[in-house]
C-alpha cells in the first residue's frame, strides 16, 4: 500500500482484532424466500424496495474510502439480493478505483447473472460467489421459496465464465434430510471446472427461520462422506481468519471448502464488518442491533473514518464461541439484511 495513504493507526477491537473485511449490502430486497434466510410466511412479497432508505451511491463511496483508510481491505457487495440494486456496475465501477481495496467480490444468487455478468466484470469486480443449493430443480425451487429455476442459475454461470470470471465459488447451505444428497451432486458437476463448491452448515441467523440443531450436518461428518468417494488432503488457509477450511481433490480435480461456524467457531480471527443496506454497522453476524452509519457519512470520510475507528475499538463480538451458552444474546439481526 502507498505510505501516503496508511491509515494513522489501524484499529484493534477489543479481542485485538483489526478491521480487514467490509461486507456491504446494496440492497434488503431479494427475488428469493429461502426458508434459512428469508422465508416468504415472514417477509412480505414487497419487501425492501424503498429506494429512499438505502444509501445513495455518493454515501456507499464515503463510506467505503473511510473504511479503507482504517485497513480494510476486502470488499464484498451483498444484499438481499445485489443484482436488484438498479445500475449496480456503476456503484462497482466506482468502487474498484477506491486506493487499498485489493479485493472486490461479489455474492449472489445467480438469477440475475447473465443479464449482468459482462458489465460486472467490465467495471472491475474480479470474484463471484454464487450460492447454490441444490442442482435437482424440483429442490431448488422449493428451497428458494417457489421463486427460483436453476436452470437461470446455471444460464448466468455460464455467462460469467464467459466473461472472465474463471473461478468462482458455490455456497451450499446444506440441511440434514433436506439437501445433504446434493453435495455430491454438486461435487460432480463443478469438480475438474476450477470453480469451488463450499458447504456451509446451517446457522442460526435471524429471528425467523426456525433452526433447529438436528438440521445441522457437521462439516467433519460431510467431508468424511466426500473424502470416501474423492480422497480429500487437506490445505492451508489463503488467509488468517479464512472462513473456509479448505481440501484438495487428492485426484487433483480442485478443492472442496466448509464454513463451520457451528460446529468449529472462527471468532477468535473474525476481521469483518457488515453494513446494511440503509447504512447500519453490525460487528457481528449474529448482532442484535446495528450503529446507523448515515449521519456521520454527511461529514466526510475523514470524520466518518475516526468515528468508525472508535466504534471498532469497542468491539467484542463472538457470537459463535458463546452460542448456546447461558448469556449469549437472543435477538439477532436478520440475515438478508446484511447478506451473510
Ligand atoms: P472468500 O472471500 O471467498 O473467502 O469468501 P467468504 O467465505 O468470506 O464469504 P462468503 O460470503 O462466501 O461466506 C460463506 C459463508 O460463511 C456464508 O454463509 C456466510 O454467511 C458465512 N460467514 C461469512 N463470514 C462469517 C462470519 O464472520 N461468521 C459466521 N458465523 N459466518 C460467516
Ligand atoms: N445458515 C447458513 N448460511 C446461510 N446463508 C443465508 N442464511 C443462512 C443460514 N441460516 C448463506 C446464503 C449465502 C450466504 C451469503 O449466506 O446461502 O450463500
Ligand atoms: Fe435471498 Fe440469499 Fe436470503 Fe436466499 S439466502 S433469500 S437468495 S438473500
Ligand atoms: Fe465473526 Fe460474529 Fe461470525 Fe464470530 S459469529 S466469526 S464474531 S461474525
Amino acid at each position: 500500500m502507498n505510505a501516503a495513504l496508511q491509515p494513522r493507526a489501524v484499529p484493534l477491537d477489543r479481542l485485538g482484532r483489526p478491521l480487514q473485511d467490509l461486507r456491504l449490502s446494496v440492497i434488503e430486497a431479494c427475488n428469493f424466500r429461502c426458508g434459512y434466510c428469508m422465508p416468504a410466511d415472514r417477509v412480505p412479497e414487497d419487501y425492501g424496495l424503498d429506494a429512499a432508505a438505502r444509501l445513495s451511491f455518493d454515501e456507499i463511496e464515503t463510506l467505503v474510502r473511510g473504511f479503507a483508510r482504517l485497513g480494510m481491505q476486502k470488499l464484498r457487495i451483498t444484499g438481499g439480493e445485489p443484482l436488484l440494486r438498479k445500475d449496480l456496475p456503476a456503484l462497482i465501477a466506482r468502487l474498484a478505483t477506491i486506493p487499498g481495496i485489493e479485493d472486490l467480490a461479489l455474492t449472489t444468487n445467480g438469477t440475475l447473472l447473465a443479464r449482468h455478468a459482462r458489465a460486472l466484470r467490465a467495471a472491475g469486480l474480479r470474484r463471484i460467489t454464487v450460492s447454490l443449493d441444490a442442482l435437482d430443480p424440483a429442490l431448488f425451487r422449493e428451497l428458494s421459496g417457489g421463486r427460483g429455476r436453476v436452470e437461470d442459475v446455471l444460464e448466468g454461470v455460464a455467462a460469467a465464465e464467459a466473461a472472465g470470471f474463471e473461478r468462482m465459488k458455490f455456497n451450499c447451505v446444506v440441511q440434514r434430510g433436506v439437501n445433504e444428497d446434493q453435495a455430491p451432486v454438486l461435487l460432480e458437476r463443478f469438480r475438474g471446472t476450477g470453480h469451488i463448491v463450499r458447504f456451509i452448515e446451517f446457522m442460526d441467523v435471524g429471528t425467523c427461520n426456525g433452526w433447529d440443531r438436528a438440521r445441522v450436518v457437521p462439516s467433519a461428518e460431510l467431508r468424511d462422506r466426500i473424502h470416501a468417494r474423492w480422497p480429500l488432503r487437506a490445505l492451508e488457509a489463503n488467509y488468517r481468519g479464512e472462513v473456509a477450511t479448505r481440501y484438495a481433490f487428492a485426484d487433483g480435480a480442485g478443492e472442496v471448502g466448509f464454513v463451520s461456524s457451528v460446529s468449529d467457531p472462527f471468532c477468535g480471527d473474525c476481521h469483518r464488518a457488515r453494513v446494511s443496506a440503509d447504512g447500519q454497522l453490525f460487528t457481528c453476524l449474529f448482532a442484535a442491533d446495528g450503529t446507523p452509519l448515515r449521519p456521520l457519512l454527511a461529514q466526510g470520510e475523514t470524520a466518518f473514518a475516526e468515528r468508525l475507528g472508535e466504534l471498532w475499538r469497542g468491539r467484542a463480538d463472538r457470537y459463535s464461541e458463546l452460542r448456546g451458552r447461558a448469556g449469549a444474546p437472543r435477538k439477532h439481526v436478520e440475515m438478508f439484511l446484511i447478506g451473510g
